[in-house]
């Protein structure tokens, strides 16, 4: 099938790739041109295991291509995704401007049948924004009366539910498609669109529009309530001498609960629950309802980032001047460069805040973190991990790469002045680390 995926970000990226990895015939548009042309070089914008390869492969048999000309877009695809961004306005509420802008676009270029898909998250009520923008336009078409009946189109809402580091996967082998739609045909094209990823058993979930776009909503907001949920209990196994370790598995092996997303941490970051979380109370909010409880998993998402900070202060009873922490992990999880509302950030910021330095190392997010930081004299940017130890106070753990899960002790001894480490992943066991000579703190666990 012609498909046009409008946005080359994240979500419309990998969406592009694997429609077109599925055989598809893919036509991608973005404003920036500079990406445009990256990408035709097989130079992709962001960091994601697996993804390179499948964009030069589909890119060098003529699958999927790139273009900033939306009028080029629109003529290609009888499918049109809208996949841009919708980042919180100040009040964070999902800004609409980018989505309205491509839907108004494709009204202007178009010439027969669409079926609009949005992709990006956006609030429950959008496609009917979505779709008066498009009428809007048809309406004021010169000589719309002669070419008006050949212009109609459908808006369906089809969320993503992609995680950054395993996005292919995710998108190749869907747990669900959800589709939101009141019209058969347009059912029905998504239905043939999909069936390359809807193997073994029925995947394709149907409904009604707005229910679509609030499943994309209750599916993060669910996730980011198990994750403060978690956090909140491992603050009182602190403080009550239990080991939520142990609670975590006494728990999870009910199905019922699972153990997936009940990790303790430092609060969840990224670009989707903080931002999905928020304008999900902002809608509640337009609507008169208090949404109390995801107010309450916002707040203790907020404090939780915070955590390590205060342990490590408390530790030196409030006295970080001229300390230096090596801190490994700065992307706000493992296998991203991504640095959206990581945890590192509010840790950093806090330790340089109290005049402390910081000696930083990620497999990924060295670059990023130098863009978003710029040179500063109390932040080195280190090459490996082990340099990063050297002279440090102390060691830092704030994402669980796979890399820091068995390192090599006896240097970290020699390299920190002194054999101190504050965990917020809760990669090592305390026993052994006792044993090993460590003072260690972790989440949810007492200090050893
Ligand atoms: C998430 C959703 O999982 C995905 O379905 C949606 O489409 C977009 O948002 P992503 O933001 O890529 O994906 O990351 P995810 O792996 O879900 O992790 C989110 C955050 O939660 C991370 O900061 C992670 O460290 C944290 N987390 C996750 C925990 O603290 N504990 C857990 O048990 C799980």
């Amino acid at each position: 099938m012609k498909v046009t995926v409008f946005g080359i970000g994240y979500v419309g990226l990998v969406q592009g790739t694997c429609l077109a990895e599925a055989g598809h015939d893919v036509m991608c548009v973005d404003v920036d041109a500079n990406r445009v042309e990256k990408l035709k070089q097989g130079i992709i914008p962001i960091y994601e295991p697996g993804l390179e390869p499948m964009v030069k492969d589909n890119h060098q048999s003529g699958r999927l291509n790139f273009t900033t000309d939306a009028a080029e877009g629109v003529a290609h695809g009888d499918i049109q995704f809208i996949a841009v961004g919708t980042p919180p306005d100040e009040d964070g509420s999902a800004d609409l401007k980018y989505v309205l802008t491509v839907a108004r676009s494709i009204a202007e270029h178009m010439d027969g049948h669409k079926i609009i898909i949005n992709k990006s998250t956006v609030p429950v009520g959008t496609a009917d924004k979505v779709k008066a923008a498009v009428q809007e336009v048809l309406d004021t078409r010169v000589g719309a009366h002669s070419v008006r009946d050949n212009l109609t189109f459908d808006v369906v809402s089809n969320p993503e539910f992609l995680k950054e580091g395993a996005a292919v996967n995710d998108c190749m082998r869907p747990d669900r498609v959800v589709i939101g739609t009141d019209s058969k045909a347009a059912e029905e094209a998504l239905r043939e669109l999909y069936a390359p990823f809807n193997r073994n058993h029925d995947k394709i979930i149907v409904m009604d529009v707005r229910s679509a776009e609030l499943t994309k909503y209750a599916a993060n907001c669910m996730l980011a309530t198990k994750i403060s949920f978690m956090n909140e209990i491992a603050n009182l196994a602190e403080r009550l001498g239990a080991d939520i370790e142990a609670v975590r598995q006494g728990i999870g092996s009910d199905p019922r609960i699972g153990y997936h997303f009940i990790y303790p941490g430092v609060g969840y970051g990224g670009s989707c629950f903080p931002k999905d979380v928020q304008a999900l109370i902002r809608t509640a909010d337009g609507i008169d309802f208090n949404a109390e409880i995801l107010k309450a998993v916002e707040s203790r998402n907020y404090d939780q980032k915070t955590t390590l900070f205060r342990k490590i202060q408390a530790h030196y009873n409030g006295d970080l001047n001229g300390k230096t922490f090596a801190v490994w992990g700065l992307s706000f999880k493992p296998n991203t460069d991504d640095m959206r509302e990581a945890p590192s950030r509010v840790l950093m910021e806090a330790l340089w805040e109290a005049g402390a330095k910081v000696q930083a190392f990620d497999p990924e997010a060295m670059e990023e973190t130098q863009r978003i930081y710029g040179d500063r004299d109390d932040l080195m940017l280190c090459g490996t991990k082990e340099s990063a130890l050297k002279g440090a106070d102390a060691l830092v753990i704030v994402t669980e790469w796979q890399a820091f899960r068995a390192p090599d002790f006896d240097l970290l001894k020699q390299q920190l002045a002194e054999p101190l480490v504050f965990d917020g992943r809760n990669l090592y066991e305390p026993g052994r680390m006792k044993k090993k000579g460590f003072t260690y703190y972790s989440v949810g666990r007492q200090v050893v």
